[in-house]
């Protein structure tokens, strides 16, 4: 038998396995617990400890209608904002679907325990965020992803059937003849390599914004999900559409929740002028993410900006002032304390310096409406295998996401990708056998046993250093065919030195260095699909704006992208947007 350079392999045997721990894999995997009355044995799988997923760090809120009538807001009122937020790219019954859930899965939260602000009457508070057009969006002060997922998880904990695995980073993913079989992970605290073989699987990974360097998210949203569906020959779809948040944190990235503009802040410019007055009229610091964010870096570019001293980033202001310190203390204490413990002064006293961060990626592994992910441009669906949450590109958002619509999207697929995950496990009578997939673990770890034995001088480090420098310049929020095409060219140079590799530490204890090296390889290559989908889309839609073509084409391009693995750069291909109840009409706020 051929001696492995580290760590046993070891196999769990499970109905349904769920990969991920963000309040979309924790929703899944309690729904699944619910629905089997306890039967089912599930597995809970997170590259962290499980309350570490990013979507702790969710600030502002969750959408949905839940006084429909009231301000004269409904379900359909909803729809019509994200569909013409996204600038149309997203699928309508995907829409219809998380406007109609929306509200269930608010009250199913709020009997789980999370303390929504409400009113003396007890009435749950709403406020208003970007491109709704009545306020809408539910919350708990500016913590709202904390507190929702750890009510979910201190409900996944009451129950016995869920088994929860913190620190297990998965590497691969096994699908034989579209059927999911299993996820081969590697168990950080002990280096034990351990497979997840079950009836049905779940990806529910988050996002990969962290190809960015200027990001709102966390050093872990490195994609690694969309990228293990992809490497598997799964296509993945739309990833051209990152979103910037307007107000990432200078110099950090940290996220300055939306809400503190839905709370009344304004943006400034270094004319103290609210310069969103020359941009979108009507909705002024409450337009769409994409608009505010190309509002702030015209701004800039034309020299109205401001620039920290110390690490050089120009930016504009976000300021407060106004709303006085007892408000800021009850909706915004958080963004207090960041501001004063990160900058050492009271936002209630001075403007904050902001500046659009990578924040969202709409586009992910391709799913159909439930979540279930596709083998191809055709109907045909990996068996067994969902994807909820971020990762999963069902088309909500479309080119561009409304703040507050994510929280939504997640709880909503997490339960529905559950259900279903839980239901094909309570029918199916056999396991996968370990037999069955021999072959592919044994090619699964022989990349991992290469990995760590390569000789090579590539320092990950210094390739995920490049890596930001190139998605920072030249993927942000203006784009052009040039500097895509250096990206591009660069993606190449930095896959090939990725050959080469280097992992320093060679021990078995919470070896990051080997994380880092498997996040990096992920990273390029998702990086590849975005330069790839960018350059062959050759309009302006939401998120993605082009300096050469300004505008919308929606007589070419109102097609989702797929992105294929190959050795080069990937093969794009593309397929019809479900267009059912609003028709595209031009984006004006
Ligand atoms: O600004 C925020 O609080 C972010 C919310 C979101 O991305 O949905």
């Amino acid at each position: 038998m051929r001696s492995r350079v580290w760590g046993p392999m070891e196999y769990l045997k499970y109905d349904v396995a769920v990969l991920g721990s963000g309040l979309a894999g924790m929703r899944a995997a309690l729904q699944a617990a619910l629905h089997s009355d306890g039967k089912l044995r599930i597995a809970l799988i997170s590259k962290l400890h499980a309350m570490r997923s990013h979507s702790v760090s969710a600030e502002g809120g969750i959408s949905g209608v839940l006084y429909p009538g009231e301000n004269g807001d409904s379900i359909e009122l909803h729809g019509f904002d994200t569909a013409k937020g996204g600038d149309y790219l997203g699928d309508q019954p995907a829409i219809e679907m998380l406007v109609n859930e929306a509200p269930k899965e608010i009250r199913f939260l709020d009997h789980l325990g999370v303390p929504w602000n409400r009113t003396e009457d007890g009435k749950i508070v709403l406020r208003a965020f970007g491109g709704m057009s009545i306020p809408r969006t539910v919350f708990a002060a500016d913590k709202t992803g904390f507190f929702m997922l750890n009510a979910l998880y201190d409900n996944i904990l009451s129950f016995q059937n869920i088994d929860v695995f913190h620190e297990h980073y998965a590497t691969h993913l096994i699908v034989k003849n579209n059927e999911f079989k299993a996820f081969l992970t590697i168990d950080m605290a002990t280096g034990d390599r351990k497979v997840f073989l079950a009836k049905s699987g779940i990806i529910a990974t988050g996002g990969a914004s962290r190809f960015f360097g200027f990001t709102t998210t966390a050093y872990s949203s490195t994609g690694d999900g969309i990228a293990l569906a992809y490497k598997a020959g799964i296509p993945v779809k739309d990833m051209e559409f990152t979103q910037f948040h307007p107000t990432g944190l200078v110099p950090s990235g940290v996220l300055i929740t939306e809400a503190a503009r839905g709370e009344g802040g304004y943006l400034l410019n270094n004319e103290g002028k609210r310069f969103m007055e020359n941009y979108a009229k009507s909705k002024m610091e409450l337009a769409p993410r994409d608009i505010v964010s190309r509002a702030m870096i015209t701004e800039i570019n034309e020299g109205r900006g401001l620039i920290d001293e110390t690490s050089g980033i120009k930016h504009v202001l976000l300021d407060l002032r106004h709303l006085g310190e007892e408000k800021i203390d009850e909706r915004l204490p958080m963004i207090k304390e960041l501001v004063i413990k990160t900058l050492g002064f009271n936002p209630s006293k001075e403007p904050i310096p902001v500046r659009p961060a990578a924040h969202h990626t709409m586009g992910g592994i391709h799913v159909n409406l439930y979540g279930q992910v596709m083998a191809d441009d055709t109907s045909n669906a990996i068996k067994g295998l969902w994807a909820a949450g971020e990762c999963g590109c069902v088309s909500v958002h479309g080119a561009n996401r409304l703040g507050s619509n994510s929280l939504s999207q997640c709880v909503i697929w997490g339960r529905m990708t559950g259900e279903a995950a839980a239901k094909r496990a309570v029918e199916m009578s056999e396991l996968p056998l370990e037999a069955e997939i021999k072959d592919d673990l044994e090619r699964a770890e022989k990349e991992v046993d290469l990995l760590l034995s390569n000789k090579g001088s590539e320092n990950p480090y210094q390739l995920r250093k490049e890596l930001w420098e190139t998605m920072d310049t030249y993927v942000y929020v203006f784009r052009t065919t040039a500097g895509l095409e250096k990206a591009r060219a660069k993606l190449v140079e930095l896959r090939r030195r990725y050959k080469d590799i280097y992992v320093s530490d060679k021990g078995s204890i919470y070896n990051a260095n080997l994380r880092e090296a498997f996040e990096i390889g992920n990273m390029i290559e998702l990086a590849q699909v975005v330069v790839e989908g960018a350059i062959n889309r050759r309009e302006s839609r939401g998120a993605h704006a082009m300096l050469e073509y300004p505008s919308r084409d929606d007589k070419n391009l109102l097609k989702h992208t797929l992105a294929y693995r190959t050795d080069g750069v990937p093969r794009i291909s593309y397929i019809p947007v479900i267009i059912t109840k609003w028709q595209p009409m031009e984006r004006k706020y």
